[in-house]
């Protein structure tokens, strides 16, 4: 949450910045800043609203000078607003910071600063009123002694006009430094500056650095220096454009057949059959978490249990060392997904990590990891992401199974799904402007249902609920009535008689239903009001098609709404808070 980003070197540092600051946007978008230094001074812009919005009046790229931070932010302490927007200025206007993540005694500390005016409701600001207090010559030094008085996460950068460098520090909040030849770059994370290196050195927590135009001091949260360690990252900047899309989500969507297929070939490591699989995981990645309950439980015969991960990692879980937790992330960065991985192991737990994000934080922390191969997933809706989650379930579920899944035939039926998006808009046409819908599906389509009722509600604002189809008799069904259309997951399994049941209960009561079916199933048109039709498949595989219809739909009503897709209001992609 919250994009920031750094330039040192010999180039005018903010085109750069503000470059870096659009690819970091899927990180928060309400109001975005940069502060550079030119003539012994800092220049300051900041405002409220997206990167291109704030840009068209501030005009970033004029601001002079060859060291600078930015940031785009997701709000957490006072509203968006230019005042609340980073970097902020210490009182002098000497120093200048930004910040992600909480500062959770930033109180006590406004206490410990009487003579500072604040101008932010943030808990931010409190770090460059106290950078300024610690100064004494040396920046890093100053940050050193700060980072010590702060409670909270934190990835910070900060600047000085007398300072030839930028101080950078972590806890629990990612932050990256790009090696450039006679330049440096610092980002949330690689988007920030992938176009320029792929030389990266990653900060752990309470690490701190000295960020040089021609060098990278590395130190602990002790001060004793320690060899940064680059690694050289393996990113497809083509894959993070649009290629001609409207949106980020439908390309991301339609990248699906070759996301499978990369997926077919990932390793997966050798794994002992646990006493119990724990899933932890949150949103989108925690249904793809409970699709992979049905999928282990089926094939590998183990005991699955699936829990958000910010409940997990409050709760007192009954985990050791027989026992196996899986963390799922697209960004490997989630702080709940995170804090349950440590708790796990805390309690000796075995943990792998399903992570998208080459060297993220809990792919780094898990014991074993799997990439998935979603390629950079800009939308902040997660589409792509998921369908490689399950496709590394079904596999891991191969592995402790010794099974095959026939799993190679699964890219040309979603590419034959993909095929139909006129169809699926023509649908979304009739549905754009209700105000709540219930999804529902049974046993492995069950999370597609939650997962579909999510993808909608994000994007387009309209209040969806996914249910177990078995649950609609015991409360739901009260609110079907003809203003509440259904979305009914009915592919041709086991449980295909027991959902048109449902439908039927539904359509008897006014409710619309749109059903999504196996393809040559002509008599489901008889219980729905739309069918979008589904190639057949395995009973187990159907949630790998069945979630690709919904994505479609919840994409196509969010355009003719009008909503911005890829930045819906409120979210952000990486939610590195709690
Ligand atoms: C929904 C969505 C979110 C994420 C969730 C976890 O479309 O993208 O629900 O799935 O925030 O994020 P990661 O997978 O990065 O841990």
């Amino acid at each position: 949450m919250c994009g920031i980003a750094g330039y040192i070197g010999k180039k005018k540092a903010s085109g750069l910045l503000l470059s870096s600051i659009r690819n970091l946007e899927y990180r928060g978008y309400d109001s975005i800043g940069m502060a550079t230094i030119s003539e012994g001074g800092i220049r300051l812009s900041k405002g409220k609203g997206k990167v291109s919005e704030v840009d068209s009046s501030l005009a970033f790229s004029e601001l002079p000078g060859t060291i600078g931070i930015a940031h785009t932010r997701w709000a957490t302490h006072g509203e968006p607003s230019e005042k609340n927007a980073h970097p902020h200025l210490s009182q002098s206007g000497k120093t200048a910071i930004v910040h992600n993540g909480i500062i959770e005694n930033y109180l006590e500390l406004k206490e410990t600063l009487r003579g500072s005016a604040f101008k932010s409701e943030t808990d931010s600001e409190v770090v460059a009123h106290l950078l300024e207090k610690n100064y004494s010559g040396s920046l890093k030094d100053a940050l050193l002694k700060t980072v010590q008085q702060l409670q909270g996460t934190y990835a910070i950068c900060a600047i000085r006009p007398d300072s030839k460098e930028i101080a950078v520090a972590r806890n629990g909040s990612p932050l990256a430094i790009g090696l450039g030849n006679g330049e440096n770059f610092i980002g949330s994370d690689i988007s920030a500056f992938v176009e320029h290196t792929k030389k990266v050195v990653y900060l752990d927590d309470f690490q701190l650095a000295s960020v040089k135009e021609n060098s990278v001091e590395l130190f602990e949260g002790n001060g004793n220096p320690v060899a940064p360690e680059p690694k050289t990252i393996n990113w497809d900047v083509e894959k993070a454009q649009k290629q001609g899309y409207k949106h980020f989500m439908l390309k991301e969507i339609h990248e699906q057949p070759q996301v499978v297929r990369d997926s077919l070939s990932i390793p997966i490591p050798e794994l002992e059959k646990p006493r119990k699989i724990f899933i932890v995981a949150c949103g989108t990645a925690g249904y793809a978490g409970l699709t992979g309950k049905y999928i282990l439980e089926r094939y590998a015969r183990t005991q699955v249990e699936v829990a958000y991960a910010s409940e997990f990692r409050y709760s007192d879980p009954v985990i050791g060392p027989e026992d196996l937790l899986i963390a799922i992330s697209q960004s490997g960065e989630t702080a709940d997904t995170l804090a349950a991985l440590r708790l796990a192991k805390q309690k000796g737990a075995k943990t792998l990590g399903i992570i998208n994000v080459q060297e993220s934080t809990i792919a780094r922390e898990s014991d074993s990891v799997i990439y998935t191969r979603a390629g950079p997933e800009i939308g902040v809706a997660s589409t792509k992401a998921f369908i490689s989650q399950l496709v590394v379930l079904y596999r891991v579920a191969e592995k402790l199974s010794g099974t095959r899944i026939p799993l190679s035939p699964i890219p040309g039926k979603i590419q034959e799904i993909l095929s139909q998006g006129e169809k699926i808009r023509e649908v979304a046409k009739k549905y754009f402007k209700v105000y709540n819908f219930l999804y529902i599906g049974r046993n492995f389509n069950f999370p597609i249902a939650l997962e579909g009722a999510l993808k909608l509600k994000e994007i387009s604002y309209i209040h969806a609920e996914g249910y177990a189809s078995g649950e609609m008799k015991h409360g739901p069904i009260a609110l079907v009535c003809d203003e509440v259309p259904t979305v009914s997951i009915a592919p041709k399994d086991a449980v295909y008689p027991k959902i048109v049941s449902n439908m039927q209960e539904v359509r008897a009561r006014n409710g619309d239903v749109i059903a999504v079916a196996t393809e040559g199933d002509s008599s489901i048109s008889s219980h729905a009001t739309d069918v979008l039709y589904i190639p057949e498949t395995e009973e187990t595989l159907y949630p790998l098609l069945s979630v690709v219809p919904l994505q479609l739909f919840a994409y196509h009503v969010a355009d003719l709404r009008d909503c911005d897709v890829d930045k819906p209001r409120n979210l952000a992609k990486s939610v590195t808070v709690e």
